[in-house]
């Protein structure tokens, strides 16, 4: 533990990235790939809020709406004096309305690995929120990991996971997420989870096509945070921002198409050989996969991973759903 100015924070002290490990392993797979939590660098992360307000981008006005609409019933079915648990901490937006409708919230911990932003945020909650015991967690939440007991024992644990970020996952990754967050809540535990739904395949490719080019902005900035942090020299002018959805799979897949024939190389940090990778014309490097599931499909995931459904929110259209599941 350690005290900041207004908080305490339970400082798990994740492991630093092994970002050229990443890319080197990425690039040299077949398809190539490159891990997607290396779009967020300062300018990704501001390129990411910008995407959010798009008109093509609908699933966080979607779910902001959900949320606004049945806040209050989603408190009455998580019940009072709960200790929430957020992962990944956003734009607090969803927090905000979200800790206004619970009944008296014992302590809210907000998990994130970028332990600046996460303390800066908690500080921000404890201020707003006085009566409540703000305990953020730095932690890499897509692994093991404790939690902070609050002052007064919680009458439950209750995770909460907006913004489709399950999507991210690959299923059986997402199942493996969803258990271990069924571990950590306990046998008394719930999760509140935002899910972008499967739908017409010319509205999702639009969300991550939008005519401004904000999209392709942030998926082509990845090669520009790595050519500064990795020391790579991939040329941003011959590769293309790609997206769209393979409906067998249920996905949108986002790629950098590599446009003119391009050599990407790699510096060894010990000054010995670099790594060269070739790429020709028609090439391709996967960036993300955002997976959008039906409702029967979610659930069955949910139940596996050891959750029963209990409530389930969505809009007019059936975009976008926020599950209530409870400890099975
Ligand atoms: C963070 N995540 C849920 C977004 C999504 O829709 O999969 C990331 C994103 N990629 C392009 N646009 C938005």
């Amino acid at each position: 533990m350690s005290h900041t100015d207004e908080v305490t924070l339970h400082d798990l002290h994740p492991a630093a990235d092994s970002i050229r490990e990443d890319v080197l392993e990425g690039l040299s797979a077949r398809p190539k790939h490159l891990p997607p939590k290396y779009f967020y660098d300062a300018r990704g992360a501001s390129l990411f809020e910008r995407i959010t307000t798009l008109d093509e981008y609908y699933p966080t006005r979607t779910e902001l709406d959900i949320l606004d609409t049945h806040a209050d019933e989603m408190a009455d079915a998580i019940g009072p004096d709960v200790h929430l648990i957020e992962f990944g901490s956003g734009s607090g937006l969803k927090t905000r309305l979200l800790l206004r409708a619970l009944h008296s919230p014992s302590a809210y911990s907000p998990v994130d690995i970028s332990r600046r932003q996460l303390v800066d945020f908690a500080a921000d909650i404890a201020r707003e929120c006085p009566d409540l015991q703000v305990l953020p967690v730095c932690a890499d939440y897509t692994s093991e990991m404790s939690l902070p007991e609050p002052d007064a024992r919680p009458a439950r644990r209750v995770a909460f996971f907006p913004g489709s970020s399950i999507g991210n996952f690959r299923p059986p990754h997402a199942t493996a997420f969803l258990r271990r967050v069924r571990n950590l809540c306990g046998s008394a535990g719930a999760l509140l989870i935002g899910v972008d739904l499967d739908k017409d395949p010319a509205i999702l490719e639009r969300a991550y096509n939008d005519d401004d080019g904000v999209t392709a902005a942030f998926n082509l900035n990845m090669l520009i945070r790595l050519n500064r942090d990795v020391g790579t020299d991939f040329d941003t002018a011959a590769f293309r921002h790609e997206a769209f959805y393979d409906a067998e799979r249920q996905r949108i897949e986002m790629r950098l198409l590599c446009t003119q024939a391009s050599r990407v190389t790699i510096p060894d940090p010990a000054g010995e050989s670099p790594e060269i990778f070739e790429l020709d014309i028609g090439d391709h490097i996967t960036t993300e996969y955002s997976y959008k599931y039906s409702r029967s499909g979610f659930q069955e995931m949910a139940q596996k991973a050891g959750w029963k459904s209990a409530r389930f929110w969505t809009d007019a259209r059936s975009w976008f759903g926020i599950w209530l599941l409870e400890a099975g």
